[in-house]
């Protein structure tokens, strides 16, 4: 698989198409009255869902849109108006300029119904989303976009990396940060897990791919406790463990993956952390509202908490890279070495 070379961050370009959903959900904010609700106090997430009768998943990470873009502000977890919200977004306001907001409608999008799960909760989460063949190759071709190329670096650097023979690609979708790696190591061998038809898009779509025949397609399905094989000296997991690490057993799962390893191979996260700043920050919060809104609990995993798990069953090393500003979506890349049985 060729890896292209980039001359250019699309942070840049990521970061204002995201900015275009912003009229949906400063307006969503604004029919349900958040304003003129928090003209009367500061409040808590919970508060708010509670007195405007909103889910709070969603109404938490709506407020942490607001509060990206100036028209919060968050303190001891108590949310309040700012100089600007009190200027611009209350009725009572002589300067209101509600008005004007409305009349931009936004982009039609994934905000289209935020009131709506605001009000009533979220759609069910649909799991299958990633098995259609469009899905697939729009990840493969945003992947492309920064991060393969940073994940390829960053493991390539790892001094496991050149004495690997055998990689678990857990998730793996149809291989492509595989195959990027197996440019890199002669001796490597990727076994891909992920769901029956991702799987069958992979064997079709990746037919001709140089490499393949160092790289077996498993299906997969984590809510079956399916095997993921064993002896590897090289764990790659990316963008897979965020409902883990919120509200299922990260340590349990963290502890079938150490026992599938050898003693110094090295497990890798590649997922949206918490620690986000600078330009990406907004984005990554209308991330998370959007993640909320299909019904999924978040599209974020904390460093502290992947350390904690990974210390806890016999991982340690750690090794650490920071999201780059010039990702888009960028992530926390982080690897630990599997330094006891669990
Ligand atoms: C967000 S994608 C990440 C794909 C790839 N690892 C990446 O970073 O681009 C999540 C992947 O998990 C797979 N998946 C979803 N539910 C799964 C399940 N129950 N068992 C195994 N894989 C699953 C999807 O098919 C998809 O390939």
């Amino acid at each position: 698989m060729h890896i292209p070379t980039l001359h250019a961050p699309f942070s840049r370009i990521n970061n204002l198409l995201y900015k275009s959903y912003l009229p949906k959900i400063m307006n969503a904010a604004l029919e349900i009255e958040l304003f003129e609700l928090l003209a009367c106090g500061s409040k808590t997430s919970k508060e708010i869902a509670e007195s405007l009768k909103t889910d709070e998943p969603i109404t938490e990470a709506l407020l942490n849109v607001l509060v990206a873009i100036g028209l919060l502000d968050l303190n001891d977890g108590q949310y309040c108006l700012t100089a600007f919200s009190q200027d611009y977004m209350l009725k009572s306001s002589e300067a209101n300029q509600i008005t004007a907001i409305q009349s931009f409608s936004g982009s039609l999008g994934p905000f289209d119904n935020l009131v709506q799960a605001l009000t009533s909760g979220p759609t069910r989460f649909n799991n299958k989303m990633w098995t259609t063949e469009q899905a697939v190759l729009n990840m493969e071709q945003s992947a492309k976009a920064g991060m393969i190329q940073n994940v390829v670096s960053f493991i390539t650097a790892l001094p496991e990396f050149a004495a690997c023979r055998k990689m678990c690609d857990l998730a793996g979708n149809i291989g492509y940060y595989s195959f990027a790696l197996l440019n890199e190591n002669n001796n490597l061998r990727a076994h891909v897990y992920d769901l029956l038809e991702v799987c069958e898009l992979a064997e079709r779509l990746k037919g001709k791919e140089p490499n393949l025949n160092r790289v077996n397609f498993h299906a997969y399905d984590i809510e079956s406790g399916d095997s993921f094989g064993c002896g590897y000296d090289l764990f790659f997991c990316s963008h897979f463990l965020y409902e883990y690490g919120a509200t299922r057993d990260l340590t349990g799962f963290l502890k079938t993956v150490n026992q599938s390893m050898k003693i110094g191979g090295v497990f890798v996260s590649n997922h949206i952390s918490s620690n986000i700043s600078g330009e990406n920050y907004l984005t990554l919060t209308i991330v998370e509202l959007m993640t909320r809104l299909m019904g999924y609990p978040t599209h974020q995993l904390p460093e502290k908490v992947l350390k904690e798990a990974l210390s806890e069953v016999g991982f340690g090393d750690f090794t650490v890279r920071q999201p780059s500003e010039k990702t888009a979506f960028p992530t926390l890349l982080l690897s630990a070495v599997k330094l006891k049985e669990a």
